[in-house]
């Protein structure tokens, strides 16, 4: 297993340009199997997450190929199984939206409960709602969801709580029922906007994606596309606080500002200094951060995917921080860790209290998740000496060669392949 050694205390200078959206592109992936033509999608960020989705494609019988630029071809899945097996599924929550895209265009599919995972039980009651709205008829069977329709009809659904894959998932199977859908209370997240842009582009009909009500008048067929994905908020977020935590100057080329603005306005509200320019968004980080409260929330809101990595900025920071997780029920497993280097920050049931400015001390420290892994590069990135991160493929699932990026913009990181000697 690989490892990350950070040499804390330099301040990042430079350009980095952002890279595809991972959550766009998973989704994207999923979408190619709506058709039967072949799909080409650019701008793919080279993340093991995506080839967790290329592998599960080719499961379903597509003939996938490339990485940076991937053509998706799904011509022989007909003669497949139809089936997202648990081995892959359990690897990738994503996986389970394959269901909505192969029961409209198959009219059956056999998909693994994901169980819980790491940040929490994370239900998808609400997928299958949706998809029973539309006609599906589910059993669930051995662990696997199993669902079937002769053809989907558009229906009315209102959403019990505001979910991203959910919309998704019910977005992509009602663009080939009969009849419209109207979907409410949906999530308006930019990869919602996104993947209904790409459905669109297919051939989908499909207003509202942005609001929270979507509609989508059914047709009997979609075709293939070619697509370039979006820059990612997220990666643009991480690396907007690398540069603020460690008083940097840099430019994130691509930054995809206009999804950015909760983002934006609690670096600001810390002293951070975002100018958006021609190429990007440009961040330099002050001489000391201030507390920031932040809540996270569905978009536009702050997003839960930043929140740990805010909580490192919080305890740079002079003064009493306080963030609020309201999407997931565990996800401040990075507190302990962090807490090892240092940070002071006490949790009481949804809410971290940060009492900052601290001065961090590297540490070795264990990545529990993605975004948790996220939070400790940036710990490592200030703290006095050399933190070793463990687990890394954690964030290999959604940083593409983060190690390189912050190394061209100033940071002292190695990668050691393989554990410690
Ligand atoms: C997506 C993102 C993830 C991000 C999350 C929230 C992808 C691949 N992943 O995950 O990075 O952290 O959005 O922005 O895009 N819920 C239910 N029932 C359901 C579905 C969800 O109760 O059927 C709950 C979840 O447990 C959670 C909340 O709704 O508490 C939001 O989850 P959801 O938006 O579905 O997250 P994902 O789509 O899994």
């Amino acid at each position: 297993m690989d490892r990350i050694v950070i040499e804390g205390g330099h301040r990042l200078r430079g350009r980095v340009r952002i890279n595809g959206a991972k959550n766009a592109a998973l989704l994207i992936q999923c979408a190619s199997l709506l058709t039967d033509q072949a799909t080409t999608l650019r701008h793919v960020p080279i993340l093991s997450d995506v080839a967790t989705m290329s592998r599960l494609l080719e499961r379903l019988g597509c003939a996938v190929e490339g990485d940076r630029t991937l053509a998706i071809d799904p011509a022989a899945v007909a003669q497949g199984s139809l089936e997202a097996p648990y081995d892959l599924v359990k690897t990738m929550r994503a996986s389970i939206t394959v269901m909505g895209p192969l029961l409209a265009r198959y009219g059956r599919a056999r998909v693994s409960l994901p169980g819980g995972c790491a940040i929490g039980a994370r239900p998808i009651d609400q997928h299958l709602k949706g998809l029973e709205a539309l006609g599906a008829k589910i059993q669930l069977v051995h662990g696997y969801v199993e669902l079937r329709a002769k053809r989907l009809r558009g229906a009315g659904f209102v959403f019990d709580t505001v979910t991203v894959g959910g919309t998704q998932n019910v977005m992509m199977a009602a663009c080939l029922a009969k009849g419209t859908s109207r979907l409410e209370n949906v999530a308006r997240e930019p990869e919602v906007q996104e993947l209904a842009t790409v459905l669109v582009k297919m051939g989908a009909r499909i207003r509202g994606a942005g609001t929270s009500v979507i509609e989508i008048e059914g047709v009997d067929a979609l075709h293939g596309l070619d697509h370039s994905i979006l820059p990612d908020r997220i990666e643009a977020g991480t690396l907007a606080v690398a540069a603020a935590i460690t008083r940097g100057d840099v430019l994130l080329e691509d930054a995809p500002v206009d999804h950015m603005h909760a983002q934006i306005a609690k670096l600001e509200e810390a002293g951070v200094q975002c100018r958006v320019e021609p190429d990007g968004l440009r961040v330099i980080g002050p001489e000391q951060l201030e507390a920031v409260d932040v809540a996270t929330q569905p978009y536009p809101g702050f997003p839960t995917d930043m929140q740990a990595q805010i909580m490192v900025l919080a305890a740079c920071a002079r003064g009493q921080s306080l963030v609020t997780e309201t999407i997931f029920e565990n996800r401040f497993m990075h507190v302990p860790e962090l807490a090892r280097m240092g940070a002071d920050i006490h949790v009481n049931g949804h809410s971290a209290i940060v009492r900052g400015p601290t001065k961090l001390s590297a540490a070795t420290v264990m990545a529990t998740d993605l975004r948790a892994s996220a939070s400790l590069v940036l710990a490592g990135l200030v703290a006095a000496g050399s933190t070793e991160i463990l687990r890394v493929y954690h964030l290999d699932r959604g940083y593409e060669a983060i190690e390189k990026r912050l190394r061209k913009i100033g940071a002292q990181i190695k990668r050691y392949h393989g554990a410690r000697a």
